[in-house]
C-alpha cells in the first residue's frame, strides 16, 4: 500500500495512519513501509529477466535498519557495503557472503580482513578503487592465506555536470573513486600476477540520481568497451561480473525518473551488444529501493511570522535529514490530517531546530492555519543512515510497517544520556 489519504483526509503508509504513529512513537520519527521496499526489489530483480547469476547488491549506505536489509535480503537482494561496520550489518541480516562486495577507496587493513576472513572463501569481492590499494588487499589476503576475489571499480570519465548534484556525481576525473581508465589495464596485470587475487569482476558506480538512463548508459559502454578490449588481448579471464553500479534516480516531487527496471534493461542490452552476455550484470542500487517508502513524521513547535517570510518550525531538523543542507535537495512536506487544498495554502518556509541557517528544508504550501503535525516525504534513503547528534539532539526513532500494521520500532535514547556522556568526556570530570 502505498502513501494515500484516507476518507477523512489522514495520512496513512502502508496501510498504518501516521497520525496514530506520531502519538506512540513521538516525533521525530522515521517510518518504513517494508512490504514496499520489497516489491521494489522484486520489479527490479524481475528486469533480469532471469539472467543467470545476476545480483542486485542493495547499497546497505541508504538504509542501515536491520529490518530494511532483512526483507531486501528476502526478496534476493545482496548487498554493496563501504566499511566494516556495514559489512556486519549486512552479515547480521542473513546475506550470504558470496552476495557482498564491498567498495570504498580506504578500506583499513582490519576492515580487509573482515571481509576476507569471513566464511569458507571471504565475500564476493572487494572493489579496487584505485592502483595503490592493490598492494594491501594482496598483503591481507596473503596474511590469510587465502587466493580472494576482487574486482575492479572503473573510474569512466563521466561528466555528470548537468545530470545530477555535484556532491553525488562519482565517475568524473577529479573524483576520488575508481581506477582511472587509463590505469584499468595495469590494475589487471597487477591483480593477474598475484596468486592470492583473483579478478572476478569489472565495475563502476557514476553517481547517484540519475533520473534518466543516458549517462548511466553512456558510462555503462565505457567499462563494456574496456572489458571487451581486456578480453581480447587475452587479459581478465577470470571475470564473472561486470557491475554497472547504483544511482538510479528517485521522484521527490519535481517530475517522474526512469524506473530502476530500465536502467537495468539498458545495461543488458549494451552487456548484449558488446558480447558480454557471458558474465553476470550487478547493479548496487540504494535510494531507488527505499527512498520513496519512508517518511520523516515531525511536529510543529510554533510559526515565526515577518514582513520577510512566514516560518515553520517543526522539531526535526537538518541533523534528523541532512539532504537539503548538504545537496540542495527538497522533500515535500505535507500535513498528516487534512489535504492542503491548492487555493487555500500558503507558502510556509519550513525550518528545523538547529542552530545552522542551512537547517531549511524549503518553502512549502500548507495550510494558512499551520498543522500540527508534518511529514516529510520520500525520506526512506539517507536520512537516518546520515543523521547525527548535533546540537546535542536526539536521533530519530524508527518506525517498521509491514502487513498494515506496525511490526517494529526503535528506542529514543535521552538526551540526559547524551549530556551525561558528553559532560565525562575522556573520564575527566
Ligand atoms: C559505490 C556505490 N554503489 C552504490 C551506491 C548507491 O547509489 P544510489 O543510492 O544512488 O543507488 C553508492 C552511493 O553513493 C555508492 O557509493
Amino acid at each position: 500500500m502505498p502513501l494515500e489519504r484516507d476518507a477523512q483526509g489522514q495520512l496513512h503508509l502502508g496501510g498504518v495512519s501516521l497520525s496514530a504513529v506520531a502519538a506512540d512513537a513521538g516525533t521525530p520519527a522515521y517510518v518504513y513501509d517494508l512490504d514496499a521496499v520489497a516489491a521494489s526489489a522484486h520489479a527490479l530483480t524481475a528486469a533480469f529477466d532471469g539472467a543467470a547469476g545476476h545480483l542486485v547488491a542493495y547499497a546497505v549506505k541508504a538504509n542501515t535498519a536491520g529490518p530494511v536489509v532483512r526483507t531486501l535480503a528476502a526478496a534476493g537482494c545482496g548487498a554493496d557495503v563501504v566499511s566494516g561496520a556495514e559489512l556486519l550489518v549486512a552479515l547480521a541480516c542473513g546475506v550470504s557472503p558470496d552476495r557482498i562486495i564491498y567498495s570504498g577507496v580506504a578500506k583499513t587493513d582490519r576492515e580487509l580482513d573482515g571481509a576476507i576472513g569471513v566464511g569458507q572463501r571471504g565475500i564476493r569481492a572487494v572493489q579496487l578503487e584505485s592502483v595503490e590499494e592493490i598492494a594491501r588487499v594482496e598483503a591481507r589476503a596473503r596474511a590469510a592465506g587465502r587466493r580472494f576475489g576482487v574486482s575492479i571499480r572503473v573510474n569512466p570519465s563521466v561528466d555528470l555536470g548537468e545530470v545530477t548534484h555535484a556532491h553525488i556525481a562519482t565517475g568524473h576525473d577529479e573524483a576520488k573513486f575508481g581506477v582511472a581508465r587509463e590505469d584499468a589495464g595495469r590494475a589487471v596485470e597487477l591483480v593477474g600476477a598475484s596468486p592470492y587475487l583473483e579478478l572476478v569482476g569489472m565495475g563502476m558506480h557514476v553517481g547517484s540520481q540519475l533520473r534518466e538512463t543516458g549517462a548511466y548508459v553512456e558510462a555503462a559502454r565505457s567499462l563494456f568497451e574496456l572489458v571487451r578490449a581486456l578480453r581480447a588481448s587475452g587479459k581478465a579471464r577470470s571475470l564473472v561480473f561486470v557491475d554497472t553500479g547504483g544511482g538510479f534516480g528517485v521522484d521527490y516531487g519535481t517530475g517522474p525518473a526512469a524506473a530502476p527496471a530500465e536502467f537495468v534493461r539498458a545495461a543488458r542490452a549494451e552487456q548484449r551488444a558488446f558480447g558480454l552476455d557471458d558474465l553476470a550484470l550487478y547493479v548496487e542500487p540504494g535510494r531507488s529501493l527505499i527512498a520513496a517508502h519512508g517518511v520523516l513524521l515531525a511536529r510543529v513547535i510554533q510559526t515565526k511570522v515577518a514582513d520577510a517570510a512566514r516560518w515553520l518550525m517543526i522539531d526535526a531538523g537538518m541533523n534528523d535529514l541532512i539532504r537539503p543542507a548538504l545537496y540542495q535537495a527538497r522533500h515535500r512536506v505535507v500535513p498528516l490530517r487534512g489535504a492542503v487544498d491548492p487555493a487555500r495554502s500558503r507558502g510556509w518556509r519550513v525550518v528545523g531546530p538547529v542552530c545552522e541557517s542551512s537547517d531549511d528544508f524549503g518553502e512549502h504550501p500548507l495550510p494558512a492555519e499551520p498543522p500540527a503535525e508534518v511529514a516529510l516525504l520520500d525520506a526512506g534513503a539517507y536520512g537516518y543512515t546520515m543523521a547525527s547528534r548535533y546540537n546535542g539532539r536526539q536521533l530519530p526513532v524508527e518506525v517498521f510497517v509491514s502487513g498494515g500494521g506496525v511490526v517494529g520500532r526503535t528506542e529514543r535514547v535521552s538526551i540526559e544520556a547524551w549530556a551525561e556522556e558528553r559532560a565525562r568526556a575522556g573520564g575527566i570530570t
